[in-house]
């Protein structure tokens, strides 16, 4: 899948472009898929630890696990929430024994997979019979707002380069109803599918603007790519799309989510 080279990046400038969606996002996710005290869970793909966070709050710092393959997110997880056990590695090889959680989730991740299908298996395996696997991921095309409004900038300031890397349209699983094929396929059973909305709030135009020339995510890989002229346009194209300005703003997003129940553990795959 494409751009998940780009979250080896800085964690803080992760934080202030998507990261700040995270908590309330967590907390949506949580809801979904019914996660209850006295559980025991997984965070796949944990990032900078907004979800890890959630859980660890809402079923106990020793209950939660986190993974991710980027080394410098991994680290920032720890340091957000330093009693959990964080390893760094991708849902494709999770180093957990079958049948050890009660509930795996990931928060913005299966579109980011190199292997899906190989990572919902192992998402299954890790879980326990009558598990809940939940995930959920942006509405690229439509009402993820931040996303919506930059890859269609980039499509005014640069039509076939915006066009070719526009997540709206590279993004696999993101569209209504896609993750749920992915689940049913998995095998889970008793699959459920629905839309998370949350907000973040910005100081202004440049709050929002200052992670993306860092690089961090496709959309900041985009940016950073564009020489000095073409990025000055993608930023008035972007603000001008988003109709905002030097004062403070809030911008919704759109998640779909996914949750459905784990069977028997599977043989490992020959
Ligand atoms: C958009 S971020 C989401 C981070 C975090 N879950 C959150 O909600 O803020 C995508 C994350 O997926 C991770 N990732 C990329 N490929 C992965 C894979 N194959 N397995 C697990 N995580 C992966 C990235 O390192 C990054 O931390």
């Amino acid at each position: 899948m494409p751009g998940a080279e780009t979250f080896r990046a800085s964690a803080d400038a992760y934080d202030r472009l998507v990261g700040r969606y995270g908590p309330q996002l967590a907390d949506a996710l949580i809801g979904f898929a019914g996660i209850e005290p006295g559980m025991s869970a997984l965070d796949v793909g944990c990032g900078p630890g907004a979800l890890t966070r959630a859980l660890a709050q809402r079923l106990g710092a020793v209950n939660v696990r986190a993974a991710d393959p980027s080394a410098p997110f991994a680290e920032a997880c720890r340091a957000r929430v330093p009693e959990v056990e964080v390893v760094v590695a991708a849902a494709e090889a999770l180093p957990f024994a079958d049948g050890s959680f009660d509930a795996v989730l990931s928060q913005l991740v299966v579109n980011f997979m190199s292997d899906p299908h190989a990572g919902m298996r192992e998402m299954a395996r890790v879980a326990r019979r009558g598990a809940v696997l939940a995930a959920c991921v942006w509405d690229y095309a439509g009402e993820m707002t931040l996303l919506r409004a930059f890859w269609d900038a980039a499509r005014e300031i640069d039509p076939e380069r915006g066009a070719d890397a526009d997540e709206g349209v590279v993004m696999r699983w993101c569209g209504d109803g896609e993750l749920a094929e992915l689940w049913r396929q998995a095998g889970l059973g008793g699959v459920r599918f629905g839309a998370l909305e949350v907000s973040a709030s910005y100081d202004s135009f440049e709050d929002l603007w200052s992670p993306l020339p860092t690089g961090v995510a496709p959309s900041g890989a985009f940016c950073r790519s564009l020489d000095p002229e073409r990025q000055a346009a993608l930023r008035e194209a972007f603000r001008r799309r988003l109709g905002v300005g030097d004062g403070p703003f809030e911008l919704s997003a759109r998640a779909w989510a996914v949750a459905g129940t784990a069977g028997e553990p599977r043989a490992p795959s020959s």
